[in-house]
């Protein structure tokens, strides 16, 4: 157990407002795991998987699939600190309602105590967060997601500082109600405090909503954290690419929800004599470090990444990371004991139990596993993790890409003029909506940095702090800022890039262009590659397609500079004037 004044405090406090029956602190161990796992398949809600040692299947209730976006608050004291694009209520208010909530939610149930550490134990760039949750599923997915248990409370000590965090399902097992598979809640609440640097989560077990280390703490809470002290939290991944010189660099990548992380991050590369290593697949935080430069670690200790699409021939190191010791929650269930989704191989199966544990066959018209299905599994597996993936002191990032999925308008590769220009970038930002969130599928929106639903703080606050960072070192210290786009569709819907393994094409004129080299033009909206700079050796694209990714249509970019416009008024006098400057140059060099 602990000494840990606050925690102690803060955990007698929870235990009488939410009344479980029993109190168990986490001491991260295999046995606890191996009890713990055996209570799920006991009353049916883990399924083993024959085919993959220590690894379940699980399924959630239909109505608790992915990110509540509209049930995500960021209660600062002030509306304004929130900002246009974050919902707001007041925190007193929405600690009446939350405490109402959570008045007896836990009883006939256990409560969990689960301290965790985001990023390598002791690393100066790491934090703790202590997560009370009446969830065992999100127990054993922070095991695996970050690393938990004893030793976090031995570096916490007495006095040690963490973030609490407060998760219930909702579903308290009182007048013989009995237990079902996924308990969950009608209502849900994820909300954030952020001068407190609390959370508080109720009604959902899903993801985001309920692994509480990750978006609430390591993207919403961690955000106003490092704007406040000077670092970055950021929805990205971290990889290490060496070239067939042997010269490594890193790169951190900002896409929204599933758009392409995971698979850049741990991608098979189809240009001979280069290597892509794992450091991190969906956050990166980032201090400077004594030379001057930004290093990155990954705060997390697991992989939680979309299944539909996930195959030996779109993401092989994926496939092999997740063979064992992994939860698969809302894929399907195969005859002969596995896991299958969408995707993962040419020839569906004949039969197989669905998402819902409904029989399926491939005429039946519905989907087998949800497109928002994903597995759990620890980085360490993963066969091309980066040998400097937990070293405490980071990895140095030399660019940063921005990106989404755009149909049309934005080019395959561009790289921005300066940091304020790169900023400018980020914040324009936009990209096709996906199943990670509840709601519309395929609908262009807005996403700076990929944060939108991410950022613990007003987004114009949050472009200023970008732009501060950059004046708190030398220039030729700062990481090259660049934004790509795998997803331009024909007029036929298909893809024209061919994405996945070829992208280290576009890896590769950007690696060159951080050694200043590599041919170029300068265009209105940045620096892309000159005619034959993008290397297509044994790829087959039509050079008329390959002309249209790489060039821009100025009515198409004098549009997109008018919508910015519009979209930067709901950002008030609070938008950095850089940005406007950055909206302005554009249009002059468009009008030239
Ligand atoms: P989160 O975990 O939700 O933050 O997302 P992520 O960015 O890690 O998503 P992921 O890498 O799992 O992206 C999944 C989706 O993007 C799948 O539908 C993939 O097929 C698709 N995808 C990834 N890379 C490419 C690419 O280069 N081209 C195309 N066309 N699709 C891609
Ligand atoms: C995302 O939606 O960006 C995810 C999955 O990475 S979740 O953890 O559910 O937020
Ligand atoms: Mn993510």
């Amino acid at each position: 157990m602990t000494k840990n004044k606050k925690l102690l405090k803060w955990v007698d406090e929870i235990a009488k407002l939410c009344k479980p029956d029993k109190i168990h602190w986490c001491d991260g161990s295999q046995e606890e795991n191996d009890a713990l796992i055996k209570i799920c398949v006991e009353n049916g809600s883990f399924v083993p998987i024959p085919k993959r040692e220590n690894s379940y299947w699980v399924v959630s209730d239909p109505k608790d699939v992915a990110r509540v976006e509209d049930r995500t608050f960021i209660c600062s004291r002030n509306k304004d600190d929130a900002g246009p694009t974050n919902n707001w209520m007041d925190p007193d208010e929405m600690k009446k309602i939350m405490l109402g909530l959570y008045d007896g939610c836990m009883r006939g149930r256990t409560m969990y105590i689960i301290p965790y550490s985001m990023g390598p134990l002791g690393s100066r760039i790491s934090y703790i967060g202590v997560e009370i949750t009446d969830s065992i599923y999100v127990v054993v997915n922070m095991r695996i997601m970050t690393r938990m248990g004893k030793a976090v409370l031995d570096v916490l000590g007495e006095d040690g500082d963490f973030v609490p965090c407060l998760h219930s399902v909702g579903y308290p097992l009182v007048d013989g109600k009995k237990d079902v598979h996924w308990p969950c809640n009608e209502v849900k609440y994820i909300t954030h405090f952020p001068e407190e640097r609390a959370i508080w989560s109720f009604g959902s077990g899903y993801g985001g909503n309920a692994l509480l280390g990750k978006k609430c703490f390591s993207l919403r809470i961690a955000s106003v954290m490092a704007h406040d002290e000077g670092w970055l939290a950021e929805h990205m991944l971290i990889v290490g690419v060496t070239p067939p010189n042997g010269e490594k660099k890193y790169i951190a990548a900002a896409f929204p929800s599933a758009c392409g992380k995971t698979n850049l991050a741990m991608m098979k590369p189809s240009l001979p004599g280069w290597k892509v290593e794992t450091v991190g697949d969906d956050i990166a935080w980032m201090k400077f470090g004594p030379d001057g430069r930004l290093y990155a670690i990954n705060p997390e200790y697991g992989f939680f990444g979309v299944a539909p699409g996930t195959s030996m021939e779109s993401n092989e190191n994926a496939m092999l990371t997740m063979t064992k010791n992994s939860i698969f929650t809302n894929v399907a269930f195969t005859d002969d004991g596995d896991v299958w989704w969408e995707g993962m191989t040419k020839q569906k199966p004949a039969h197989l139990l669905d998402w819902n544990k409904n029989d399926w066959t491939p005429d039946c018209g519905r989907n087998a596993a949800h497109p928002n299905a994903r597995f759990t599994t620890p980085a360490s597996q993963c066969p091309v993790i980066d040998p400097d993936w937990e070293n405490p002191n980071g990895v140095p990032i030399s660019a940063f890409l921005f990106g989404g999925r755009r149909s049309s308008v934005v080019p395959l590769v561009y790289e921005a003029y300066d940091w304020n220009h790169g900023v400018f970038m980020g914040s324009a930002a936009a990209s096709e909506t996906t199943a990670a969130a509840a709601g519309a599928v395929g609908k262009l929106r807005h996403d700076p940095f990929a944060m939108l639903p991410f950022c613990g703080y007003n987004m114009a606050d949050y472009f200023a702090h970008w732009i501060q960072i950059g004046r708190m070192t030398f220039p030729n210290k700062l990481p090259k800022i660049f934004y790509v786009n795998w997803f331009r569709k024909d007029e036929n819907g298909r893809f024209i890039w061919p994405g996945y393994g070829d992208n280290i094409r576009v890896i590769k004129w950007i690696l060159e262009r951080i050694d200043e080299k590599g041919d170029y033009v300068e265009t209105p909206i940045g620096i892309l590659p000159a005619k034959g700079a993008i290397d297509i050796s044994g790829l087959r694209i039509s050079n008329e397609n390959l002309d249209k990714i790489l060039s821009i249509n100025k009515e198409e970019w004098f549009k997109e500079v008018q919508e910015m416009r519009e979209y930067y008024k709901i950002f008030g006098n609070r938008l950095p004037n850089q940005l406007v400057e950055e909206l302005n140059k554009i249009e002059e060099r468009l009008k030239k």
